[in-house]
């Protein structure tokens, strides 16, 4: 792809034909009502001039011409609705084998991280053939991630995980959006998708990494340094002072106010940040707050690490590790969408 002033994007995602033949009808349609009413404008301009002697009575109210164009106009306009929702409901719901990568924007640039531990900023490499799930989390303002070419944007808010998904078709480069206005250099907060085949992209993926490491592993880290294993490592002689998080991930939670919770991303993240929001029952408000202590990608990796502690993805990910190269999927992050994203 050039530089060049084009009228239309490339479409390289397996969401943009059903997109774009929507926006065509939606085009088409409206020029056929602009050449309609500026037709007439322009008639009945010429018509009823001043001076010219045409009969100037004027009709009736007729309750079968109100009717006409509500009968007319419902469908059409019911037909464009419908046809909406469907494009809508396949760009919020990911399928179920998609690759995970988290995205933590800030001012003025996009950091992304891969389920290897890979990172990138400013340039976010894909492998065509394969859906690929964006969970997102603005490390400061509100920025929005837009994919001309694959025809997706989603807001990335701060406080509050938003996800993505696509399927790139076409290998290429391709430009990314920063499409909200985010501050000074708003403006210059574009990167780059590079779309490659499975295996050129497998390539990469095993290439030089710079030493960055799995998010699990960080997260294990953080956990140590934290010392969260105080209260939360289980099977001490006195019962834990905090819940058990092996096996926590997707499942249900009851807590204290006889409510319940699913243990998903969001509710993991307020449960670091903001420990007595949602109290699990039987146990004490006891945990400090993290909030301002460790950052948004810090919060990321803890989330992984327990995720890690889960029997289901311990197993992907030791698949992962055995098949990295053959574009193997580890992810428990899609077995459902996140929270706050839904249509
Ligand atoms: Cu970030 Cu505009």
């Amino acid at each position: 792809m050039n530089s060049e002033f084009e009228l239309f994007p490339e479409a390289a995602s397996t969401a943009a034909p059903s997109v774009d033949r929507l926006y065509i009808f939606l085009l088409g349609l409206s020029l056929v009502f602009t050449v309609l009413i500026a037709g007439l404008v322009f008639y009945f301009a010429i018509k009823y001039r001043r001076g010219n002697r045409v009969d100037r009575t004027q009709l009736p109210t007729s309750i079968r011409m109100e009717l006409s164009w509500m009968i007319i106009s419902l469908p059409i306009l019911m037909f464009i609705f419908l046809w909406g929702a469907k494009v809508a409901f396949f760009l919020v719901r990911p399928p179920a084998d998609t690759m995970p990568i988290t995205v933590v924007p800030k001012q003025w640039m996009w950091k992304f991280q891969h389920a290897s531990g890979r990172r990138e900023i400013d340039v976010l490499h894909v492998p065509i053939n394969q859906p690929v799930r964006l969970t997102m989390i603005s490390q400061d303002v509100i920025h929005s991630l837009f994919v001309p070419v694959f025809r997706v944007k989603q807001d990335v808010l701060p406080g509050r995980y938003t996800s993505l998904w696509f399927e790139a078709t076409k290998p290429g480069e391709y430009r990314l959006y920063c499409a909200e206005y985010c501050g000074t250099n708003h403006s210059r907060m574009i990167g780059r998708v590079i779309a490659q085949t499975p295996g050129d992209f497998a390539e990469w993926l095993a290439g030089d990494s710079g030493g960055d490491e799995p998010p699990e592993v960080t997260g294990a880290k953080l956990f140590e340094q934290f010392q969260c294993a105080t209260c939360h490592a289980q099977g001490g002689a006195t019962p834990a002072r905090g819940p058990a998080l092996e096996d926590l991930y997707m499942k249900e939670v009851a807590l204290a106010d006889g409510s319940t919770a699913i243990a998903d991303e969001t509710y993991l993240r307020e449960s670091i940040l903001r420990p007595t929001k949602k109290l699990v029952a039987g146990y004490q408000p006891l945990m400090p707050t993290f909030e301002g202590q460790i950052d948004e990608e810090g919060v990321l990796h803890l989330i992984a690490y327990i995720k890690s502690l889960s029997e289901e993805s311990r197993d992907e990910s030791r698949e992962s590790k055995a098949g990295e190269t053959s574009g193997s999927r580890p992810s428990t992050l899609d077995s459902r969408p996140a929270g706050g994203n839904q249509p």
